[in-house]
């Protein structure tokens, strides 16, 4: 019978899940989306549902941005999901969750989750990538003030997700 394979072998490294509200997606995300598929086999990524969090795109809007976003990417997956991440990680049959770390500010946040989910499911870890330079300073809140507000994302967000944006406010 062949023995099992250890965790951290090549098997247990095949999937990675990149979970996020991702509300909408921008050129932060796309950076690990592409750093995180140079590494991984295949990369899920995973959009978190939650009904008390409405934001600007409805789950499938946002599924469906990231989708055309990532399409010169192989081996992508993109869905939703409801409720626990450890549980949408473990119906994936998959052991490792990618966050990008963008800067000290966002540390204390990311340790604790990193600990909850580790405590929750001690065969998952969290591996953390940084985004470029140029895209540290992203996040989604601060690029829909500034085309709510008419300023010039071209730089910060694809095109798809810039009409989208355009659309909706
Ligand atoms: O892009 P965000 O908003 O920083 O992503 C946070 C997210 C969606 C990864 C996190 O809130 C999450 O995992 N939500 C699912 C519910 C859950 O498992 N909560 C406990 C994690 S500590």
């Amino acid at each position: 019978m062949p023995e099992a394979e250890p965790p951290g072998s090549k098997v247990f490294m095949k999937v990675a899940i990149y979970p996020g509200s991702f509300d909408p997606i921008h050129n932060g995300h796309l950076d690990v989306i592409e750093r995180a598929a140079k590494l991984w086999d295949k990369i899920i990524v995973a959009v978190a549902y939650n009904e008390a969090k409405t934001g600007l795109f409805t789950p499938d809007e946002r599924v469906d941005l990231i989708q055309k976003a990532t399409s010169h990417i192989g081996s992508i997956e993109v869905t939703s999901f409801e409720g626990l991440l450890v549980d949408f990680v473990e119906e994936k049959k998959a052991h490792v969750v990618v966050r990008g770390l963008r800067a000290i500010s966002d540390f204390e946040y990311e340790f604790q989750m990193a600990l909850m989910n580790r405590s929750l499911d001690e065969d998952l870890e969290t591996v953390f990538l940084m985004p470029s330079q140029e895209n540290i300073y992203l996040s989604s809140r601060i690029v829909k003030e500034v085309a709510r507000l008419d300023g010039d994302i071209d730089k910060f967000v694809p095109p798809m997700v810039k009409a989208a944006l355009a659309e909706k406010l």
